[in-house]
């Protein structure tokens, strides 16, 4: 495995993921009871944008830098990037340094009786996580497979929660086939589990079979946020991403609504931007 997720931390596409996770854990802290959270392919958890790796791509600066001053949010983007800030806030305006990954993201919104487990497969990136999570009883990191532990893990003892799934498809569209495989086996064991799947967009045909797995399987209640910078007709850039959303909270569809406007008019790369929300099945 070479992917190494410093060389992309802040882009665009993590911009989109980070601010709906942000909505998605907001919107299970409406009820008091504790949640899961479940991160199948954690990464290292924060990342280093003056490092090596960040300072070859600096794709941050297309990303999360382009909204740092950015005023009147939706909800979720507001609340991310004050995490986002919050992190560096000993550095001088507009450097950011420190980029939160999803399991540090999520560990700052959780609340002291809500639960992580962390799957990584790399060991410098668990060793990592393992670090940055010492001493907080709340989070669990695991050097394991991601798909292994949604069948090891589901259903969580909270009996609620939100699993995130964000491989770095480095099997191209064969990651497809592995994502619905153990979301099929996930909902049979946890169905009314909350799943967030991210995926890029290179060509459109890439993505059109597994968008329509999820009626096929009959899977009821699925949302699909797409955002594209770039016409999905190259197969060489990631011309954008999506994110499928099986049952989602209540009324997330207009959150998200209000947020991918925001997002495509901040990030956009050029003069195309195309944003989409739609339900896949159910509504
Ligand atoms: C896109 S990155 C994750 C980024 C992270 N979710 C975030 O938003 O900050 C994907 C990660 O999955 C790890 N990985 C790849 N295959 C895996 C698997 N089968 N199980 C667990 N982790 C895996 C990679 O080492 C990489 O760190």
């Amino acid at each position: 495995m070479n992917y190494r997720h410093a060389f992309h931390a802040g882009n665009f596409a993590d911009v989109f993921k980070h601010a709906i996770l942000t909505g998605l854990i907001e919107s299970l802290k409406a009820k008091q009871t504790p949640f899961r959270y479940l991160d199948t392919h954690a990464g290292a958890g924060r990342y280093d944008l003056h490092g090596e790796h960040a300072r070859k791509t600096r794709e941050h600066q297309a990303g999360v830098q382009r909204l740092l001053d950015a005023v009147r949010l939706p909800a979720p983007l507001h609340i991310y990037l004050n995490l986002v800030r919050a992190l560096n806030s000993g550095n001088a305006a507009q450097d950011i340094a420190v980029y939160p990954g999803s399991p540090l993201i999520a560990s700052l919104l959780m609340r002291e009786s809500d639960r992580a487990t962390l799957c990584e497969l790399q060991a410098d990136e668990t060793a990592a996580l393992k670090k940055l999570f010492a001493g907080d009883a709340r989070i669990a990191v695991h050097q394991r497979d991601g798909y292994a532990a949604m069948d090891a893990l589901l259903p969580p003892p909270e009996r609620r929660g939100l699993v995130l799934i964000d491989p770095p498809f480095e099997a191209q569209e064969a990651e497809f086939d592995t994502i619905e495989a153990a979301l099929a086996k996930a909902l049979v064991r946890w169905p009314i589990g909350m799943y967030a799947i991210w995926y890029p967009i290179k060509l459109r045909q890439q993505t059109a079979a597994f968008l329509r797995s999820f009626a096929r399987r009959k899977i009821p209640k699925v949302l699909c946020a797409e955002l594209l910078l770039h016409p999905d007709n190259s197969a060489l850039r990631l011309n954008g991403c999506g994110m499928v959303i099986v049952n989602p909270p209540w009324k997330f569809d207009r959150q998200l609504e209000e947020l991918l406007p925001v997002l495509r008019e901040h990030l956009a790369q050029g003069r195309f931007g195309e944003q989409r929300v739609r339900w896949l099945t159910g509504e």
